[in-house]
């Protein structure tokens, strides 16, 4: 496929980002005030920013786990089959678990890894989304806390890529085809 040339137009700056993850940590820490130990399980790859300056916005003695779900592919369309490509490390049954996902947008992915975590019986299961896209959900699923509500737009940044690029920005941004101005 040839590659259609974009620009990236700043949506939610690195200063936005980080005041609300603050905001979202003194919810978090007073949900799980009474936690011997959180696990927080970061969805790969996307979330790997966000989980690393939530955690360490977090006052609470907390484990880190990843697990990686299909998604995307290098399109930009989601596949709706989702596969788990790496499992977690740790037994989750009996422990409180928070669920950390870059973007809620079909919900097939949050869906099918919380089905499959509430399986293994944990004590309480939360889940934190930066990003939602309500507009594009087609499950009946909704995280628990929401960084910012976006619309259909695909965006970039802050550790989301656009077919394995841009996750180094450290801004949310959206990707605009330049060839679509000419239109
Ligand atoms: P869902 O299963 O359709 O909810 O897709 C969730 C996953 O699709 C996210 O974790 C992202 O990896 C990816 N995704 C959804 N929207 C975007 C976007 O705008 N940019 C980049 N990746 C996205």
């Amino acid at each position: 496929m040839p590659e259609r040339p974009y620009v990236i137009d700043e949506m939610i700056s690195a200063k936005q980002i980080a005041a609300r993850i603050e905001a979202l940590a003194r919810e978090i820490e007073k949900e799980f005030s009474d936690t011997r130990k959180l696990v927080v399980v970061g969805l790969l790859r996307g979330s790997f920013v966000f989980i690393a300056d939530l955690v360490r916005e977090l006052d609470l003695p907390v484990e880190v786990d990843f697990l990686e779900a299909s998604s995307y592919g290098n399109a930009m369309e989601s596949s709706r089959e989702v596969r788990i490509l790496k499992d977690l490390r740790g037994e989750i049954e009996g422990r409180d678990v928070l669920v950390v996902e870059d973007i809620v947008d079909t919900g097939y992915t949050l869906t099918h890894v919380l089905g499959l975590l509430k399986s293994r019986n944990p004590k309480r299961l939360k889940t934190i989304a930066l990003l939602d896209k309500p507009t594009r959900r087609e499950t009946d699923v909704k995280a628990d806390w929401i960084g910012f509500e976006i619309p259909d737009e695909f965006v970039v940044g802050y550790g989301i890529d656009f077919a394995q690029r841009n996750r180094n920005l450290p801004h949310i941004g959206k990707v605009r085809f330049v060839d679509e101005d000419k239109a």
